[in-house]
């Protein structure tokens, strides 16, 4: 029976453990964690997600603060339009957070960075452009490209000097985004180096309608594959939602993918950014405590624990501070929702919002517990302590239950003292 480490990932002249650690915002795949997959020979992704909020708290920085100082006059306005980030500020915040991540980076693998598209930010083709831009700047091994469809995000850094060197991917769902995507981009001659293809059991936001249940990872894996041959495009394949096993990534591997993307098992890792008590929550949780809606102003599904607090909070938008799903109009769904709510009950001191969330403040505060749909499972992969906690585990061992076990197994952390 094989096992993950009988294969490579070829990628930018190098070969690399096929296991890649997927982007979790906001700061939930933290560098340590990123480094940690790089170290042993994979690839690690940080995220931009709220980068200024990140750096603040990396490095101490005061970018939150400053915006909330410069937009105070409008917090109690319904209009949002006039909230801009400044840029010069993005750009120090990216370049401080992927530049010292780069610099910590030990070990053969590669950290690349998560960047979603649908952080629009009140100015989506500017703002994007200074995060691929300083990422780039800043060293990152490579760039994901992810929640959106990305037509323009190529021409945004085509004429960075890194743009041919630097290893650029894309997330998927689906042949069809894949083939859009390609179309869009043949005039600038560059192929991704990559490609994400992320399933319907995936944490965060799917790249599927609420019908997302009728599609299998698999059958759109081999429908890419088999395009891309008759095409006869090389370009490497990673599978990524619900790969819960080494057992489950041989499949992949000997099905056409090149490497796994993977994430939910390392939600319980000590170096995720979550804190204690939420990871216990995740260790927790069954099958029936997960659902996915639609309460991301993104419009997009997302997957998350039920008892998220995140969920009915009806908190006071927070734009001034953040703002990153504002669109081009200045507009978010979710400050649509919380002022129709404060219309309808004028005198209520605070009001429940049902239909969408603040996503800035709740995965701010790791409010928002966001999950594959597998976290049902994390409780079989650790043991059980005396108090009745689960023990954490470390992304090494982790990283190496992938890389070495074979079939369904999962092998247990050693037992602490
Ligand atoms: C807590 C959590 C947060 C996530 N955040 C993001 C994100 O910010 N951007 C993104 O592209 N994918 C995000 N994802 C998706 C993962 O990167 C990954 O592709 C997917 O979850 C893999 O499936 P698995 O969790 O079943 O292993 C997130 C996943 C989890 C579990």
């Amino acid at each position: 029976m094989k096992c993950v480490d009988d294969f490579r990932l070829r990628l930018g002249g190098r070969e690399l453990v096929p296991i890649v650690i997927g982007g979790m915002g906001v700061d939930i795949s933290t560098a340590e964690l990123a480094l940690e997959a790089a170290r042993l020979g994979g690839i690690g992704h940080i995220s931009d997600a709220m980068v200024p909020t990140v750096s603040d708290r990396r490095f101490k920085t005061r970018f939150v603060k400053d915006k909330l100082k410069q937009y105070k006059y409008n917090v109690t306005n319904a209009d949002k339009s006039d909230v801009r980030f400044d840029l010069g500020h993005l750009a120090e915040a990216t370049r401080l957070h992927v530049g010292r991540t780069m610099e910590a980076k030990r070990g053969d693998g590669m950290v690349f960075i998560n960047c979603m598209e649908k952080l629009t930010m009140n100015a989506p083709k500017e703002t994007l452009r200074v995060r691929l831009t300083s990422a780039l700047d800043a060293g990152a091994d490579g760039i994901t490209l992810a929640a959106g469809l990305h037509l323009g995000s190529f021409a945004l850094i085509e004429d960075h000097p890194r743009f041919r060197d630097a290893q650029l991917g894309i997330i998927v769902s689906s042949l069809r985004a894949l083939q859009l995507f390609l179309k869009k981009n043949a005039r600038i001659g560059r192929l991704p180096d990559y490609v994400v293809i992320e399933g319907p059991l995936a944490g965060g936001h799917l790249g599927f309608g609420m019908d997302w249940a009728k599609y299998d990872l698999h059958a759109i894996v081999a429908e890419i594959r088999d395009w891309l041959k008759v095409e006869q495009l090389d370009i490497p394949l990673i599978p990524a939602g619900g790969i819960f096993t080494g057992g489950d990534a041989v499949d992949f591997l000997d099905g056409g993918g090149a490497a796994v993307q993977v994430a939910t098992r390392f939600t319980v890792a000590k170096e995720c950014g979550l804190p204690d008590d939420v990871q216990q929550e995740y260790f927790k949780a069954s099958e029936v405590d997960i659902e996915v809606n639609g309460i991301s102003p993104t419009g997009y599904p997302m997957r998350m624990l039920k008892n998220s607090p995140a969920i009915g909070a009806g908190t006071h938008p927070n734009c001034e501070s953040f703002g990153y799903l504002l669109d081009a109009n200045g507009r978010c769904a979710y400050v649509d929702s919380y002022n129709r709510e404060v219309a309808l009950h004028p005198d209520a001191k605070k009001v429940s919002v049902r239909d969408k969330t603040c996503l800035c403040t709740h995965m701010r505060n790791f409010e928002l517990w966001t999950c594959g749909h597998y976290t049902y499972r994390l409780k079989d992969t650790t043991r059980r302590l005396a108090d009745g906690s689960y023990q954490l585990l470390s992304a090494e061992h982790v990283f190496n239950d992938y890389r070495f076990s074979k079939g369904s197994a999962i092998a247990l952390p050693a037992e602490v003292a």
